[in-house]
């Protein structure tokens, strides 16, 4: 059987280390484009881990990184679009935004996921296999009030463009979805004593945060475990929307 092939953008995140975990031990051939090394020695170490040095919010660094991968698999099973942050200075709402952020806000945690789907289709539809995905990581910022104005609109924009190709991408067999996530601590040791995540906690009826590892389970649930989930956004959040 030809070996499955996942690309995670922004694997060497706070969460991106789960999700990479997950794919790995499912024996994937793991591809993270990010602009950062991951810095895990387990992982690096893994025969099956490679890391192409990409930022994608620049299309030509994009196709570099798939022309890479088209001369050496020729085909992708998997997209993984999960790279993504809010400005600092969009924190403070309106008043404290400035107009460069919100651009450089839309175009990575937005327009980085449409040149992505883009340049990796041929990638995807040289796959004959009839189990291929996109997961595209949103926020509850896109459905809910939770400040950072430019962050959130781009979110809720990922909505509209999972939407829009879902049923196009179902023709060719890949499955479309988006993953609203709510606040997600990195490291569980640093939940107790930081205000931040206290306050947070206040307002989620279940008094627990999703932690990386529930979002690794989701996507690879969605990606390997599920068949019919299409065009459908999935909010992970213990409940931090309702
Ligand atoms: N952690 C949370 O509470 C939370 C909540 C809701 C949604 N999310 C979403 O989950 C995803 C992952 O978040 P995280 O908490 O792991 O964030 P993180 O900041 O730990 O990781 C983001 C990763 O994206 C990479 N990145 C940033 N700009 C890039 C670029 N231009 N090109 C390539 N890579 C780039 C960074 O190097 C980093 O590895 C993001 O899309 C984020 O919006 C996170």
């Amino acid at each position: 059987m030809a070996k499955k092939i996942t690309v995670i953008t922004g694997g060497s995140g706070g969460i991106g280390r789960s999700v990479i975990r997950k794919f790995l031990d499912n024996e994937d051939k793991v591809i993270v484009l990010d602009i950062q090394k991951i810095r895990n020695e387990k992982i690096l170490e893994n025969e099956n881990f490679e890391f192409i040095k990409t930022d994608i919010t620049n299309p030509e660094e994009i196709e570099e990184a798939k022309k890479i991968i088209e001369e050496k698999y020729g085909y992708i099973n998997n997209l993984v679009s999960m790279a993504g942050v809010n400005m600092k200075s969009e924190i403070g709402g309106m008043e404290t935004i400035a107009i460069e952020d919100i651009d450089k806000s839309i175009k990575l945690n937005l327009n980085s996921h449409i040149y992505l789907v883009k340049i990796f289709l041929d990638l995807l539809k040289n796959n004959p296999s009839s189990k291929k995905t996109i997961t595209m990581i949103s926020s509850i910022n896109a459905i809910s009030d939770h400040g950072l104005p430019a962050y959130s609109a781009a979110k809720s924009g990922l909505y509209g463009f999972m939407k829009s190709i879902s049923n196009s991408m179902a023709e060719n067999r890949i499955r479309v979805n988006t993953v609203s996530l709510g606040t997600v601590p990195h490291n569980d040791e640093t939940i107790e004593e930081n205000e931040y995540f206290q306050t947070k906690l206040q307002k989620i009826a279940i008094k627990d945060f999703v932690r990386p590892k529930d979002v690794a389970d989701t996507i690879f649930a969605i990606t390997y475990i599920t068949r019919g989930i299409i065009g459908q956004n999935i909010v992970l959040d213990m409940g931090q929307s309702i």
